[in-house]
This record gives structure tokens, sequence and C-alpha cells, in this order.
């Protein structure tokens, strides 16, 4: 396990200067209709890390994508994802509606990977005016109903030794809200299981889980059970891969099986790469 996250680190940290480019192009003009994407990256992550590759990839498929660090404290605007998501939401919803406006498009589609997955359901059920400009939610392994995050402190000290000091030093300073707002009793997991459908009118979501996540445990518990919904496993596609949960971000398979969803063919097949099992 230690080794995939090392190495899918590695990969994402190797390509953070080469990446970026084109994210938050606002002339870009999506392709076919296609609605421009929202990347939300997860705890401890920034715009330009985590889903960057994604969205390069997404990009060369004629998608125009756009990110933003949310969740950061003023001063260290390089950890993103640790204020309580309540707070997180608004800045959220405002980049969803700024990505509308700037853009001139009607519909927007989400995408969100971990505690950015997680948000890809929270904001539009809790926040005005989102549900109405969005049109796909493509959600990879959001702990839907709370995770306990376990070591989630060591993976960010894996990021490096001046990230480790930043990252600890952070820590104790500001603790981590959004930790808390994520464990099974969390604030923000109660508030999305409240009963009320999560998946909001005019919204389709599909959620990307697999079978060898070893932070949102069970695996299932990632999966939304309402009208409509598509659940689908990275094995249902790929049978041999054995993605964890910071390496789907970087799973050429997941990156497939969004393109698809972007594209409402979910469950189409494609190539599997025998390497990545
Ligand atoms: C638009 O359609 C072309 C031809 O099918 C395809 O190559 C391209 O990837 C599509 N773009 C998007 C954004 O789906």
């Amino acid at each position: 396990m230690h080794l995939q996250i090392l190495t899918t680190l590695t990969l994402a940290l190797s390509t953070l200067t080469t990446a970026s480019s084109a994210i938050n192009d606002f002339n870009c003009r999506p392709q076919n209709n296609s609605n421009p994407v929202v990347f939300l990256h997860g705890l401890g992550a920034t715009y330009y890390e985590d889903l960057n590759l994604l969205q390069a990839f997404l990009q060369t498929q004629g998608f125009c994508t756009f990110a933003e660090t949310y969740g950061a404290y003023d001063g260290f605007p390089f950890v993103g994802g640790l204020r309580p998501l309540a707070d997180s939401a608004k800045e959220i919803a405002a980049y969803i509606k700024r990505v509308a406006h700037e853009t001139g498009a009607d519909k927007v589609d989400i995408v969100g990977h971990s505690e950015g997955a997680m948000q890809s359901l929270y904001v539009p059920k809790f926040e005005d005016g989102v549900s109405e400009i969005v049109e796909r939610i493509v959600s990879i392994a959001p702990p839907t109903r709370g995770t306990t995050f376990i070591g989630l402190y060591n993976l960010a000290y894996i990021l490096g030794d001046a990230s480790r000091e930043i990252i600890g030093g952070l820590l104790r300073a500001v603790g981590c809200p959004a930790c808390d707002d994520l464990g099974p009793d969390g604030a923000a997991v109660e508030r999305l299981n409240d009963g009320m459908p999560i998946v909001q009118a005019g919204n389709r979501l599909t959620v990307i889980a697999s079978k060898f996540d070893e932070m949102v445990t069970p695996t299932s518990t990632s999966f939304v059970h309402e009208d409509g919904v598509e659940n689908v496993w990275v094995q249902d596609l790929c049978p041999d891969d054995r993605i964890g949960h910071i390496g789907e971000a970087y799973d050429l398979h997941v990156w497939n099986i969004v393109k698809n969803a972007l594209r409402d063919q979910v469950g189409k097949k494609f190539t599997c790469v025998p390497a990545l099992g």
C-alpha cells in the first residue's frame, strides 16, 4: 500500500510544474456542448495537485477544466481542505458560480476526490443556487458515511521534508476541523445523511469507488443509494485494478470512468492496462 501511494505521489509531484498551463482558462470553449468541469481536490491537497493529471487528461479529450484550492488557512495556501466543510462549502459554491458566470455556461459539471468528493455531494445539497447550475457530479471515493482517515497525517508527511514541517506546524497551530467533520459522527457526515435526498433535482450523480480503498472503509459506504445514481466499482470495469484511496486520483482506469460519466456513458468499456493491476 505504501509503495503504491509513494509511487503515485512521486508521479504527481514530478508533474506539478507541467500540468497546470491550461487549467482555469476562462476563454476555453468546450466541445460537443459539454459543460465546464470544476475539480474539487482532497484533504491536504491543492488545486494543482491531486486531480491535476486527471484534468490534463480530460483536456486532451476536449473538456474545459477549472480548479481552485479550497479550505486553506491564511498564510498556508499549499495545504487545502483543512477548514470545516461548511466553511469550505461556501468557497466552493462561489467558485462554481464564478465558473458558470465567466464561461457563460448554463451548467457546470463537478468532479471531486475524497474530501472533494464529499463536497461534490454537500455543496449542491446545502448551498443556495448551486444545484440549479450543476448537471453531472462525479464523486471519486467520497466518505459519504464518514471515515476514520487512519493514516491521514502520515500521508501528508510523505509529501516531503519541506511540507512535513509546514504541515506539522500547521496542524499543531490550527488543527484539522475537516478531519473531525469527516469522522463517522462528524458534523458534515451527519448533516449530509439527514434523511433528505443527497442528490438534488436535475443533478446526475456517478459515484466511483475501489474495493481496495484503505481509507474509506467499508468501501461500499461511498455509494449513494438513491434513484438514478450510478454506483461504480473501478473493478466492474477493470477487475485486476487494486488501486487505493490516494491512487484513485492518478489511475488511468478511474480517469476513463470519469470521462465516460461526463459523457453520460457510465459503464462503457475501455481497454484496461494490465500493468496498473
Ligand atoms: C467531442 O467529440 C469528439 C468526436 O467524437 C471527441 O473526440 C471529443 O473527445 C469530444 N469532446 C468531448 C469534450 O467530449
